[in-house]
């Protein structure tokens, strides 16, 4: 910043308005921060996840022009940052958090951009006197970072006279509350059930700014991704599985527990178990992209083909 762009400090009465910039240059802003790489990145990496990447974007750019106020003199407050993510399984929230935290180091608004993930088990004590020591110690690794509470909703347990889970659950409101300039919390879960727990925590609920929902992926959606998977491993489709892979999305989301992008990781891990029992068991000489290779039978032998 050179002098001429330096806001002028509050001074006596009159002193700031001749010197005080009447424009800034955004474009110089953006530039300046690495933001618009890892938004960029968050574009191609992520399939899909079109109104999440939208949040992400918005959240991004409020949080920039708050950064240009602060230096143009105009008054900032911090924003609360504390996030609600609510899909079901394997839609990509702990992805989407990770490059939330790194977003958000490099906007300066955490120092040290780093994720850390709890669940009930790793806040709530067993016994009397057991909670108060977890949760702080949990809290104590985030600072500085994000603080991600997966189903979040199994803090609270109104059927246990006494649950500990209450006592994190105070914790956390006085943490999100004291420390909002250090610690950004993001609660994570199913949508209903996120819900029923913000009714029976309005505490949480009035903490939290944004609140992003993470659809489900479509079957094209999730091709994609399977072959990315397939591809960063150093695998390929050919034809036929890939034929066959696409029925077995196709059958696999209308089963019980699909878990979207988690299940094409589930399913590709399976695959690369028969691919490796075939190719053993063939013996002999093989060629290198035979190692790559996923044949339709590594496929189809999935239980997911048996069941009607
Ligand atoms: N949009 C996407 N594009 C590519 N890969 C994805 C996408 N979303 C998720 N994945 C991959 O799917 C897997 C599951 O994602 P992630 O763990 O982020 O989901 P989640 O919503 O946190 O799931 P869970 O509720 O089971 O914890 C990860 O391996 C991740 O890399
Ligand atoms: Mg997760």
């Amino acid at each position: 910043m050179t002098a001429a762009e330096r806001p002028t400090p509050e001074g006596g009465p009159g002193a700031a308005a001749p010197e005080a910039p009447l424009y800034v240059d955004l474009d110089a802003a953006i530039r300046e921060t690495p933001v618009a790489e890892a938004l960029a990145q968050l574009e191609d990496d992520l399939i899909g996840l079109r109104p999440v990447k939208e949040r992400v974007r918005e959240i991004a750019g409020l949080l920039l022009l708050g950064k240009v106020r602060e230096r143009a003199g105009l008054q900032t407050e911090r924003p609360t940052l504390h996030m609600s993510f609510t899909g079901r399984p394997g839609t990509g929230k702990t992805t989407v958090a990770m490059r939330m935290a790194r977003i958000l180091h490099l906007l300066g608004y955490v120092r040290k951009g780093h994720l850390v993930v709890a669940t009930r088990d790793d806040l709530v004590g067993q016994y009397v006197g057991h909670t108060a020591p977890k949760t702080k110690e949990v809290v104590k690794r985030a600072m500085g970072g994000v603080l991600f509470i997966d189903e979040a909703y199994y803090l609270y347990r109104p059927e246990n006279e006494r649950d500990y889970g209450q006592e994190a659950i105070e914790m956390l409101l006085q943490v999100m509350e004291n420390h909002r300039e250090d610690l950004v919390v993001i609660l994570a879960g199913y949508g209903d059930r996120m819900d029923t727990f913000f009714r029976s925590n309005p505490g949480f609920h009035s903490r939290i700014a944004h609140h992003l929902e993470f659809p489900d992926y479509s079957a094209d959606e999730l091709m994609t991704i399977a072959e990315g998977m397939v591809a960063q491993q150093q695998y390929r489709f050919d034809d036929g599985s890939r034929a066959a892979f696409r029925e077995y999305i196709a059958r696999r989301m209308r089963q019980p527990h699909f878990a979207n992008a988690r299940s094409m990781r589930n399913a590709i891990d399976r695959i690369k178990l028969r691919q490796a029992s075939r190719l053993l068991a063939s013996a002999g000489r093989v060629a290198v992209d035979e190692l790559r290779r996923i044949d339709a039978a590594d496929v189809r032998a999935s239980r997911v083909f048996r069941e009607a």
